[in-house]
């Protein structure tokens, strides 16, 4: 047999300390003979053992179960046959040449990580492009709509729908006394109690950027879009009941569908539409465009293919890479702008700054964050701040600007700024063209049979549970959303509350379409 050489490569497959040292045994702590006592020079394992008590970082305040997967954007350049640069200059829509690298992870809200992915609960669909401009990140939903519309509500909201701080078990009476008080939320409490509410898989659910954001274009011109993914795959929901059954088999079976399509070569793909509206108030509608409880319906605002999205690489590192990716709506790059609507408004701050804590103040320096373009910056110092890169600029002394003598400089506009004019007086109000029910009805009477079904199924078990106070309010509600809504919730805890529990499984509509459904909406 021939002896093998010691080479460089052998020397990579070497156990080493982090400091680099190689580890001759370990399996056994230094000892004073073999029984022990251990000795505080036991330099290795201590270092090995105070890692490992520190490798779980803060999981995510909200979003906290999630799974990811790199791939690639490309835009198709056109919208409904017009140059997309009629409305926006945004490189990454502009060039089509280029397959733009992103990063996606999908979450689920609520629970904590290792919660089951079979959840009623809305999925996160965030997306990091890594363009030619710097990162752009577009963090949106599997619905296209949200519960509230001022984030001034947000931590109540999660408070309420959370486990109770008392038993830590979630209890669906707090989340109905917070929506019973937040009437805006009935629309998308339609959609979450309905089949959309708990996607299939990660790969068969649409995404949606939800707000209403702008599009700017080389003349400083803005228009409103909505973002909306299709997924190639399909669109497929489960019922209370099909959830169930994959939670007594699974608790992951999202993560691992969508690990494994991508690592047989099965990879998952999402066409890219946008809604274009006018920049404006929209005083002819009966919602207002910047409300994130709304949809703005297909057949009055069509929706235009604008690019694809493949997904075709997993993380080397779950922790490295998905745990410590870090998305914020405020990551926008030119051509895309924010618009006026106050959720997103108040997201954009909560995102980076909940960041700086959970991963650290120096987080968009980790691969994963770290955009795909020249970073040169002033911004500097902090925990582990480790750039090589420090200061391109032949003078490393200068780090700050304006300078006579040297440093880093501003760039050019790339095109003409967008300059909205806004006025109005300071005050704490609520849009005008609130109307709460009116799409929440809608959406209702577009549902299929089954649907319809499974959502008076979910809310009237839920509702069950409920104080009297609460499942009065939710009714009235229903009712004021659509008569037949209402009437079947009243009808189905009727009877559940004098103790047919049987009552609600009775009627039941067949699942017209046991694969893929449509989207009406
Ligand atoms: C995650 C805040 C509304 C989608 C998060 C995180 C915070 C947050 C603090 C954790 C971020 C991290 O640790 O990296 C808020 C606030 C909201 C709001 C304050 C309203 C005022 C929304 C809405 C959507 C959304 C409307 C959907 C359009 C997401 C997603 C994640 C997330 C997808 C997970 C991102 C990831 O995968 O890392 N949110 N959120 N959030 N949020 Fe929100």
């Amino acid at each position: 047999m021939i002896e093998k050489k010691n080479t460089q490569n052998d020397r990579k497959e070497i156990l080493t300390t982090q400091q680099g040292h190689p580890v001759t045994d370990n399996q056994n702590v230094r000892t004073i003979g073999n029984r022990g006592a251990m000795t505080l020079e036991n330099y290795d394992f201590l270092e090995k053992i105070s890692h490992f008590d520190r490798e779980k970082i803060p999981e995510r305040i909200v979003h906290a179960r999630g799974a990811g997967a790199h791939g690639y954007f490309q835009s198709y350049g056109t919208v409904n046959g017009e140059s997309i640069s009629k409305y926006t200059r945004a490189k990454v829509f502009t060039n089509t040449s280029v397959k733009t690298p992103v990063f996606v992870r999908f979450s689920t809200v609520v629970h904590g990580n290792h919660s089951p992915e079979t959840l009623r609960d809305p999925r996160g669909f965030a997306v990091k492009f890594y363009t030619e401009d710097g990162n752009w990140d577009l963090v949106g939903n599997n619905l296209k709509i949200f519960f509230i519309r001022d984030p001034l509500k947000f931590p109540d909201m999660i408070h309420a729908f959370r486990p109770d701080p008392v038993t830590n078990v979630q209890n669906l009476e707090r989340m109905f006394d917070f929506i019973s008080m937040s009437p805006e939320a009935l629309h998308m409490v339609t959609f979450v109690f309905s089949p959309w509410g708990i996607p299939a898989t990660y790969r068969h659910m649409q995404g949606s950027g939800v707000h209403t954001y702008k599009w700017v274009n080389e003349e400083g011109k803005a228009v409103l879009v909505k973002y909306h993914w299709e997924p190639v795959q399909g669109i497929k929901n489960l019922t209370q009941e099909e959830a169930n059954e994959i939670q007594g088999e699974t608790f992951n079976h999202a993560t691992e569908d969508l690990y494994y399509s991508i690592e047989n070569g099965d990879y998952p793909e999402w066409e890219l539409y946008v809604q274009i509206m006018e920049d404006g108030e929209h005083p002819e509608l009966d919602y207002d465009p910047l409300d994130p409880t709304k949809l703005w319906y297909k057949e009055d605002y069509p929706w235009h293919k604008v690019g694809k999205m493949v997904l075709n690489k997993n993380p080397h590192n779950y922790h490295a890479e998905v745990e410590q990716s870090a998305f914020g709506t405020g990551v926008l790059v030119d051509g895309l702008d924010f618009s006026d609507d106050k959720l997103l408004q108040g997201r954009t701050y909560s995102y980076s700054d909940t960041q700086r804590y959970r991963v650290g103040p120096n987080y968009l320096q980790l691969p994963i964050n770290r955009p795909h373009t020249n970073v040169a910056t002033n911004q500097e110092g902090g925990q582990m701040d480790f750039r090589q890169d420090y200061h391109t600029d032949k003078n490393p002394h200068i780090n700050y600007e304006p300078s006579l003598t040297g440093g880093l400089k501003e760039a050019k506009n790339p095109g003409k700024e967008h300059q909205p004019y806004v006025e109005g007086h300071l005050q704490r109000q609520a849009i005008s063209r609130e109307n709460n029910f009116g799409q929440a009805g809608e959406t209702y009477r577009r549902l299929a049979d089954w649907e319809k079904d499974e959502l008076i199924r979910n809310l009237v078990s839920a509702l069950s549970g409920c104080h009297k106070d609460i499942q009065t309010k939710m009714i009235e509600m229903f009712y004021q959303c659509d008569k037949d809504y209402g009437m079947r919730v009243e009808e189905g805890l009727k009877q559940v509350m004098q103790g047919d529990s049987q009552a609600i499984h009775k009627t039941n509509n067949q699942r017209e379409n046991i694969g893929h459904v449509s989207d009406p909406y």
